[in-house]
């Protein structure tokens, strides 16, 4: 833990650096199952705001695991931490007038909690994504083939099978990606952005 440490404001603040920039930062906090359809909206979505001229970055669960975050597993506590500092990092970018597109199961409702303070809390945008999809449909999916070695149990802590999802109360936005295609999720995102003021 560090001490004797204080925080130093810089000169321009998150409102007058959006004002100069021409852009609001955002989060988009895309929650959900393995194979939900987290990662493919994500990055959708991210090619759609860049299109639009609008900068935006993708943070995602497998992706971050390769850096960032490689020292951690899947167990509750590795987890919450895996959800904590993506919460930070998001955060900052928000800040930098930047939408961030974040794409992790994010299984626990409290962390997602943790996420959003931190944003309200600045007065950054934090919009949450609830990627929908039965657990019947995503284990038929099975992109990976992770569903198959956990039910075989060959990988333990699986979220849905062996390990908790806590499925978001009041997410701002509720897709269900056995009924909606792509296209129309990025269309819904879109269209919430737009209305918000937010792009
Ligand atoms: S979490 O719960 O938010 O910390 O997980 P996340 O960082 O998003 O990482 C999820 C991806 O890791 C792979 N994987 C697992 N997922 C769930 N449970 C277990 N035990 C596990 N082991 C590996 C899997 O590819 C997840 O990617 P997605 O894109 O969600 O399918």
């Amino acid at each position: 833990m560090a001490t004797n440490i204080t925080f130093h404001a810089g000169s321009v603040d998150h409102s007058e650096r959006a004002q100069l920039l021409g852009q609001k930062g955002a989060t988009i906090w895309f929650t959900g199952l393995s194979a939900s359809g987290k990662s493919t909206i994500a990055c959708a979505l991210e090619q759609h705001l860049l299109h639009l001229k609008k900068a935006a970055y993708r943070l995602d669960g497998d992706n971050i695991r390769f850096g960032l975050n490689k020292d951690l597993g899947f167990d509750e506590k590795s987890r919450n931490e895996n959800i904590r500092r993506i919460g930070e990092v998001s955060k900052l970018f928000a800040d930098s007038s930047l939408i961030c597109c974040t794409a992790f199961i994010s299984p626990y409702r409290q962390d997602r909690q943790v996420a959003r303070d931190l944003h309200e809390k600045g007065g950054l945008h934090f919009i949450e994504v609830y990627v929908d999809a039965p657990l019947s449909v995503v284990e038929q999916r099975d992109p990976k083939g992770l569903y198959k070695k956990a039910r075989a149990g060959e990988i333990k802590d699986f979220t849905g099978i062996s390990a908790p999802y806590e499925a978001p109360e009041k997410p701002e936005i509720h897709i269900k990606t056995d009924e909606h295609d792509v296209a129309a999720c990025v269309r819904i995102i879109t269209e919430y952005l737009t209305t918000n003021e937010i792009i």
